[in-house]
């Protein structure tokens, strides 16, 4: 079956069998693994990358996997089909995807709407939920800054947390958005427009991050760095998928796929820009994204100083418990090792 369309099947089925699943089964629930991050209680670090839930429409599943918080989107202003398919591949002798899916979506309006109603359903909030935001295809680069902030408006009732991508391989054009200026002004305006609304609605500001690409260079990771600080957002998500092809084995006709790579060759990248990041920035908030696939990949991550982290690519190929597994194995060698909780573990090198 097309890799898409099994997904898309696996995101239908996890939403219908939810009420389903004995919630034993799934949820590794542990006051160790749960700590509060931007003020926000995530009962596990282990979260659902953007892209795997575009619309929102698996929310009651994602909780019951296992999941301690998950990102949904990339959400733009304009509802858009996304790329020609097929526009995703699997290269299983990397562990890896290429995606060029180009951020098919419902629009702002729409998956607001659909929020809402798990809002009613008293579901949304049982886990943390981050909504990711990207810039509309029909929008021009140099209006980006306008399709940011309406989906900011439509999306920040709903969301936990914001994620701001300027990383999708693509949306053309729009990682030259990660250049300072062009980011310094996106930035400035949504965390203005998210004062604004917590002022409004008397309810707390929405954490900002920003998700970065892995292919910028040391220079310009640093300038993003230390631009968010600046500007007063409260994280990074590390990263997005690649362009290199660095060291894969597969057969050319599947590595030479236009696409953002993801998976296992991008672990090695993933964690030196996290260990560059937290070497900069000591006390910002990251979450760490990229060829995570089992405990020990998490415990390196946060050892090395991510609060969180969000598996994508290992959920195609550990399939749907990966997350119990991930979590079960947390603890035991949390035990092993004479961790009491996952805050002592973050940051500790170990
Ligand atoms: C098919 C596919 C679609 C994706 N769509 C998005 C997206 O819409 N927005 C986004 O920020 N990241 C998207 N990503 C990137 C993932 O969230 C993640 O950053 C990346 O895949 C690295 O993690 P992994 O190695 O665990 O897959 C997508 C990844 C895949 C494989």
């Amino acid at each position: 079956m097309d890799p898409e369309r099994a997904h898309l099947r696996a995101i239908t089925a996890a939403a219908r069998a939810a009420p389903l699943l004995g919630l034993a089964r799934w949820r590794v629930r542990d006051d160790r693994l749960s700590q509060r991050v931007w003020g926000i209680r995530f009962p596990n670090p282990v979260g659902l990358g953007a892209g795997y839930d575009k619309w929102g429409r698996g929310i009651a599943a994602w909780q019951r996997l296992g999941f301690g918080f998950a990102e949904i989107g990339t959400v733009t202003a304009q509802p858009q089909d996304g790329n020609p398919t097929p526009r995703v591949v699997r290269l299983p002798a990397d562990r890896a995807l290429i995606n060029r899916m180009g951020f098919n979506n419902d629009g702002a309006a729409a998956t607001a709407q659909r929020l809402a109603q798990w809002d009613r359903r008293g579901v949304l909030h049982r886990i943390p939920v981050g909504v990711n935001i990207g810039k509309s295809k029909v929008t021009p680069l140099e209006d980006a800054k306008r399709d940011y902030v309406a989906s900011l408006d439509r999306l920040w009732p709903y969301a936990d947390y914001i994620a701001v991508n300027v990383s999708s391989p693509n949306t053309p054009g729009l990682r030259e958005l990660q250049e300072t200026v062009a980011l310094g002004g996106i930035l400035e305006e949504l965390v203005d427009l998210n004062r604004v609304k917590a002022n409004l609605t008397g309810s707390r500001r929405r954490p900002i991050l920003v998700k970065v690409a892995p292919d910028l260079s040391d220079g310009q990771f640093d300038a993003a760095i230390d631009l968010v600080q600046e500007v007063g957002v409260h994280g990074v998500i590390v990263c997005n998928t690649t362009l290199a092809r660095d060291g894969l084995r597969s057969p050319t006709a599947l590595v030479d796929q236009a696409g953002g790579l993801s998976g296992a060759p991008l672990a090695a990248r993933s964690l030196a820009m996290l260990r560059r990041a937290t070497a900069r920035a000591p006390g910002l908030q990251i979450i760490s994204v990229g060829g995570i696939s089992d405990a020990d990949d998490v415990w390196e991550r946060l050892a090395a100083g991510a609060s969180l982290v969000q598996v994508w690519t290992a959920l195609v190929y550990g399939g749907p418990a990966l997350v119990a597994r991930i979590n079960r194995d947390l603890l035991a060698r949390m035990d092993a090792e004479g961790v009491r909780d996952i805050t002592e573990l973050i940051g500790s090198g170990a």
